[in-house]
């Protein structure tokens, strides 16, 4: 049996995510470029996207639309479908320039985590644009970017943070 109780997990990680969004929105205040949502979920965290960047486009992916009715993003901005299906044809138009990706695609099923963590190794870095950083709930090894120390109120462990060199 784990250390943590799910309860905790669920709770570390919302902590975690939380304040790397905090810290991801000072990190590119300078830096224009768009934002990627990969899983939609409930909305919550592209609300809080939102709010926070008015000014950015935010392209949002999820295999269904199970987000609360004022979470929803703009129907030209939300991919629906696999992402290996639906990230691809969107490269031409996002390569190099996302300064922000929000990978919240993790699971308690170990199997699924494990092939979105290097699906997403496979088709993000070559979307991020210099300085761009990605974080997520789960490890991800990605091609050219580096880990990112967790800014303080995130957990060790509970979620990731990488950059790609400016
Ligand atoms: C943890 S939830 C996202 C939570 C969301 N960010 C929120 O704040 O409510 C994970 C989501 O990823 C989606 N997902 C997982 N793997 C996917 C894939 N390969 N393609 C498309 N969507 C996927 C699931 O449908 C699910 O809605």
């Amino acid at each position: 049996m784990s250390d943590l109780s799910r309860l905790e997990k669920t709770l570390y990680r919302l902590e975690a995510q939380h304040a790397c969004l905090a810290y991801a929105f000072a990190a590119i205040a300078d830096r224009p470029g768009p934002v990627v949502e990969l899983g939609l979920g409930l909305g919550r965290t592209f609300d809080h996207l939102r709010r926070h960047l008015p000014e950015r486009e935010i392209f949002v992916f999820d295999r269904v639309n199970k987000a609360y009715p004022d979470c929803q993003p703009a129907p030209d901005y939300l991919m629906l479908g696999e992402i290996e299906q639906t990230l691809p044809p969107l490269a031409p138009r996002l390569a190099g320039r996302v300064v922000l990706a929000n990978v919240d695609l993790g699971s308690f099923d170990r199997e699924s985590n494990r092939q979105v963590a290097a699906m997403s190794a496979r088709l993000l870095p070559p979307l991020m644009a210099a300085g761009g950083l990605v974080m997520s709930d789960l490890p991800l090894e990605l091609a050219g970017c580096e880990g990112v120390a967790l800014p303080p109120g995130a957990r060790e462990g509970r979620y990731h943070l990488y950059r790609r060199p400016a």
